[in-house]
């Protein structure tokens, strides 16, 4: 069953708790989808360790962290809370992925590496054993509210396909631009993990949004 990963990019950073609540009152979301953005590897600025951590100590969903920062691998300690379910980052962003990941690994937390909209699924090719999450961009990272980008259905196929090939048995996310009429055909592709952000939280009844999203994702016909 999919599930949705609900990011906290485009909520009221004021009211905090309200978007928490509307996310733990839904069953089909599973996680918390925290942007870290550094100004660097993308150009913005999000937030940093010490709200993840204040975040989770309020909510009851398990973190899925997207760290998008260069060389994330000499900050991944900082990101451990008794709540981190996953850490993801960007392939692109690190000199050693296989060492990220380790570390990671050795955290006690799940490890996921992500590709930007123009970076091919093959250069995870020797890292597709190792990971228990890619989560492949449907958006150029940096921003919420963008449009999704087709092409990432491609690659969400041609993942799945060698997912199964292999026997492996890594989560398939996709990440930004996702909306109540596209998750279907997201689904269908073979995607486990769906990032939910704008869609929801800028919809004029976001309960209702969310309900709706949830309703088409589960309705999808999976192909694989
Ligand atoms: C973009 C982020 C996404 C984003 C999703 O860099 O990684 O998680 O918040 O937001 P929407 O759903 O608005 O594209
Ligand atoms: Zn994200």
């Amino acid at each position: 069953m999919a599930k949705l990963s609900a990011s906290i990019l485009t909520a009221d950073f004021s009211d905090l708790r309200e978007t928490l609540a509307l996310f733990e009152r839904h069953p089909a979301v599973g996680w918390l989808h925290m942007d870290v953005m550094d100004g660097a590897y993308v150009p913005n600025i999000s937030f940093g360790p010490p709200v993840v951590r204040s975040l989770a100590r309020a909510t009851g969903l398990p973190l899925d962290i997207h760290l998008m920062v260069e060389e994330p691998g000499r900050l991944l300690g900082d990101f451990k809370t008794e709540k981190t379910e996953y850490i993801t980052v960007h392939q692109e962003a690190c000199t050693h992925l296989d060492r990220a990941l380790r570390q990671i690994r050795d955290l006690g937390v799940r490890c996921g590496a992500a590709l930007n909209p123009a970076t091919p699924e093959g250069t995870l090719d020797y890292a597709l054993g190792s990971v228990d999450q890619v989560l492949v961009m449907s958006v150029n990272p940096g921003f919420g509210g963008q449009r999704f980008i087709p092409d990432a259905l491609r690659k969400v196929r041609a993942l799945a396909e060698e997912r199964s090939r292999r026997g492996l048995s890594f989560q398939i996310a996709v990440d930004g631009g996702v909306n109540a009429d596209n998750v279907a055909e997201i689904r269908a592709a073979g995607a486990d993990i769906i990032v939910t952000g704008s869609a929801v939280l800028d919809a004029p009844d976001p309960a209702a949004e969310l309900a709706l999203l949830a309703k088409n994702m589960e309705g999808a016909d999976v192909c694989v």
